[in-house]
């Protein structure tokens, strides 16, 4: 009775709680498994973010209930956001919880798995669910345990630094279900960082509702340089570590400090998600996004220019309340002349208790849905031209793996976030690999190994293949771009 299976909805930040709580519950002895028809406790870490999310957490939720009252024996929790936004009301739904924890609690399912477990075996009454849903100081420092749960090397990893946002976006439920800004110290972050390196993770991304106001008000600057550059910095001293990223960070943190890091930290890769959320600046005020359409085309190109070829995504919300025909066009037109690789986008989800919600002229269903597939078009067509521009370029290719689907086939990942899938071999695993572009989709770059042939220490002739940090150098491309 004591195998769990954990079911995570939204973004990295969830993936990297529930990666904590498996790590937590596998040294209090549960297993982690893979199937949710062999667990005996389901936990399902949600999201808010839209009602979207919600719904679908609370359909899963209504169902794995029904296997309950069916007579199956499990325990049921709902952790994360939308238990944090929803509260004890979720119970009028949700009556056969067993667990409900919320956001800053994540390091207490243990605990309370153990006395839900201690009550069936009759040491205890029968508790009622068990809720906890409270703010507790210091809970981001909770967020550090990493397991080999999936008895896989972790090649790139996670590491939350802090969690909260205090930026009021008009449309956004996350600083109620993640609370106030509070950051973990850049000590303790690059010890785990250190950690990681030795077990033989060679990439970590930051996480944060919004990193680039990492330490705002805690730490103090050094040189210019704001309490997030010099986490970067303290990160790329770690050695083993070749590559670094983050998310999510807010335009407005991309001062000159952040830009510069690009050119002083070779580990940064050139990989930016940077939300957009409109083009339009009427509507950007109305979001309380602090930044026009103009300075944000300014930030990209400052990037650009540090770092031409720089991979960016981004995220958008189509039918803010009151977007008409005139700002959704300034929005596609920004999309456009940037040329996102990768982006979010969103309809406008009414979250109530935001300002957003309370707003007049909300936007009909049809409207968003036709300006969505306006954008998703754009999108699609840019990524499929720029992936196959890649053809015949060798990229430094991290591997992470074996790939999804295919015999020999490993996937692993280049500078700019894109997967690349290649034969190769076991060994090559964690290293960073050179591999000539073959081929490309929307979200996928083919491609083999270009070997070195250079003889190998030991003289004999094979196939040495470079492992160092190969950098990206357009060949000539037979077959053309297609
Ligand atoms: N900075 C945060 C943002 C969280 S929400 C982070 O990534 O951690 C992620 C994205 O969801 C936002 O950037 C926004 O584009 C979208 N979003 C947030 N609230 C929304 C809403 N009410 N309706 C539609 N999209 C929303
Ligand atoms: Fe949400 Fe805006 Fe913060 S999108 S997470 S309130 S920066």
């Amino acid at each position: 009775m004591n195998r769990v299976y954990i079911k995570t909805y939204g973004c990295q930040m969830n993936v990297r709680d529930s990666e904590a709580v498996a790590a937590l519950l596998r040294n209090r002895g549960y297993a982690i498994v893979a199937d949710e028809d062999e667990a005996d406790v389901i936990l399902l870490n949600t999201c808010a973010v839209r009602d979207q999310a919600e719904q679908k957490a609370i359909g899963k939720a209504g169902h794995l209930a029904r296997r309950k009252r069916d007579g199956g024996r499990l325990m049921l929790g709902v952790m994360g956001c939308m238990a944090q936004n929803r509260g004890t009301d979720l119970l009028d739904r949700l009556p056969d919880l067993d667990l409900l924890v919320g956001t800053q609690k994540f390091h207490r399912v243990p605990d309370l798995l153990d006395n839900l477990f201690a009550s069936e075996k009759g040491l205890g009454p029968r508790p009622a669910t068990l809720v906890d849903l409270d703010v507790e100081e210091g809970s981001q420092n909770r967020i550090r345990e990493h397991s080999d749960y999936k008895n896989a090397r972790q090649i790139a990893a996670f590491v939350s630094i802090m969690q909260g946002c205090n930026m009021n976006c008009s449309f956004c439920i996350v600083p109620k279900t993640r609370g106030r800004e509070r950051c973990r110290p850049i000590e303790e972050i690059v010890d785990e960082v250190r950690e990681l390196a030795a077990s033989g993770t060679r990439e970590v991304t930051l996480l944060g509702q919004i990193v680039t106001s990492y330490g705002r008000g805690v730490i103090p600057g050094r040189n210019g340089k704001s309490p997030f550059v010099q986490l970067l910095e303290a990160v790329s001293e770690v050695d083993g570590i070749e590559r670094i990223r983050f998310t999510s960070p807010h335009p407005r943190g991309f001062k000159a400090d952040l830009v510069a890091a690009y050119r002083e930290l070779p580990k940064l890769m050139p990989y930016v998600h940077l939300p957009m959320q409109s083009g339009s600046n009427r509507i950007l005020r109305a979001m309380n996004r602090p930044y026009s359409a103009e300075r944000f085309l300014q930030i990209v190109e400052d990037l650009r220019a540090v770092v031409p070829g720089m991979y960016f995504s981004t995220d958008i919300i189509v039918g803010f309340p009151g977007e008409t025909e005139a700002d959704f066009e300034q929005t596609r037109a920004l999309f456009e002349a940037i040329g996102f690789d990768m982006a979010f986008i969103f309809k406008y989800s009414v979250r109530s208790g935001t300002r957003a919600a309370e707003m007049a002229d909300q936007v009909p269903q049809e409207v968003k849905e036709a300006r969505n597939q306006t954008l998703l078009e754009i999108l699609q067509r840019h990524s499929l031209s720029r992936n196959r521009g890649r053809c015949g370029a060798v990229e430094p290719v991290l591997v992470e793996g074996l790939a999804r689907k295919g015999e020999g086939m490993y996937m692993g990942r280049n500078p700019g976030n894109r997967k690349v899938v290649f034969p190769g071999t076991a060994r090559l695993v964690g290293e960073i690999v050179p591999v000539r572009i073959t081929d490309a989709t929307v979200s996928t770059l083919l491609g083999e190994l270009v070997l070195s042939g250079v003889e190998d220490s030991a003289g004999t002739g094979g196939e040495a293949i470079s492992t160092g940090r190969a950098t990206s150098a357009v060949l000539p491309c037979g077959t053309g771009s297609r």
